[in-house]
């Protein structure tokens, strides 16, 4: 794991959003997986900024995203496909037909994780792979378990990620279940980049760092992946040890 402590959100925005584009402007086709929640806003402004100014074009790449929840209307504006489209897909010139969603109202969700994870693998595996973390060091939707999960599967969230994403929810209930990309098939990306901002993040972010490989901090697996950069602000660095 390679860390990297930058002074705050907007640089760390800056930093990881190039990276982004870079790679597709060396592998116009490129396959990227995206991730949702407040972290990536400043990346996702970096890419919409250069690709207006026509720096890159997104035609070419195929995305994946992380998650889905379960039980709430696509077009709901808290659904992820709806996020997405409102911070990065509507800025940028991606083809829609191009962005892959789990679908979080599938009657058969068996079916449903394993063509995902196939789909994945027949457009050649994601090149980079875009993460936040949770407080309790969730990835995806990946909550803290017995047993590392490896594909695509439905997860029933836990109270503190209930807690912390129930802000958005104002005029539904926040839903108890999501469809999520496995720990495993997150490992399955060539490239991994993890941002993490803000003080709420700092123990989660040393027990993925520092602690050992523990399915009870899923972000933990990472130690195993051998191309991952964490961009880190002070304060979620605050209790790393080096
Ligand atoms: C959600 C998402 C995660 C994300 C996490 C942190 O639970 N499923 O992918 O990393 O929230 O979100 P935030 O960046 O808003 O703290």
């Amino acid at each position: 794991m390679n860390v990297f402590v930058l002074k705050d959100e907007a640089a760390i925005g800056k930093v990881v959003g190039d990276l982004f584009c870079d790679k597709v402007l060396q592998k116009p086709n490129a396959v990227l997986g995206l991730a949702t929640g407040a972290t990536p806003l400043p990346t996702y402004q970096r890419m919409a900024k250069r690709c207006k100014a026509r720096e890159v074009s997104f035609k070419g790449v195929t995305t994946f995203n992380l998650d889905e929840y379960c039980d709430l209307p696509v077009e709901h504006p808290n659904s992820y496909r709806s996020f997405m489209r409102a911070e990065l897909f509507d800025n940028i010139d991606i083809d829609l037909q191009n962005t892959h969603f789990l679908d979080g109202n599938t009657a058969d969700e068996f079916a449903q994780c394993a063509a995902f994870d196939a789909l994945i693998e027949e457009k050649g595996g994601i090149d980079l792979q875009l993460l936040g973390i949770g407080r309790n060091g969730h990835i995806g939707f990946n909550e803290p378990a017995n047993a590392f999960t490896d594909g695509t599967f439905k997860v029933e969230l836990t109270p503190s990620t209930i807690a912390a994403n129930s802000i958005y929810f104002t005029d539904v209930p926040m839903p108890r279940y999501a469809m999520t990309m496995g720990v495993g098939s997150i490992l399955r990306a060539k490239e991994i980049v993890l941002v993490a901002t803000g003080s709420a993040k700092a123990e989660a972010v040393k027990a993925m760092v520092e602690g050992a490989i523990d399915p009870q901090c899923p972000a933990s697996a990472l130690q195993k992946h051998e191309n991952v950069a964490i961009y880190l602000d002070p304060a979620a660095a605050a209790l790393l040890s080096r």
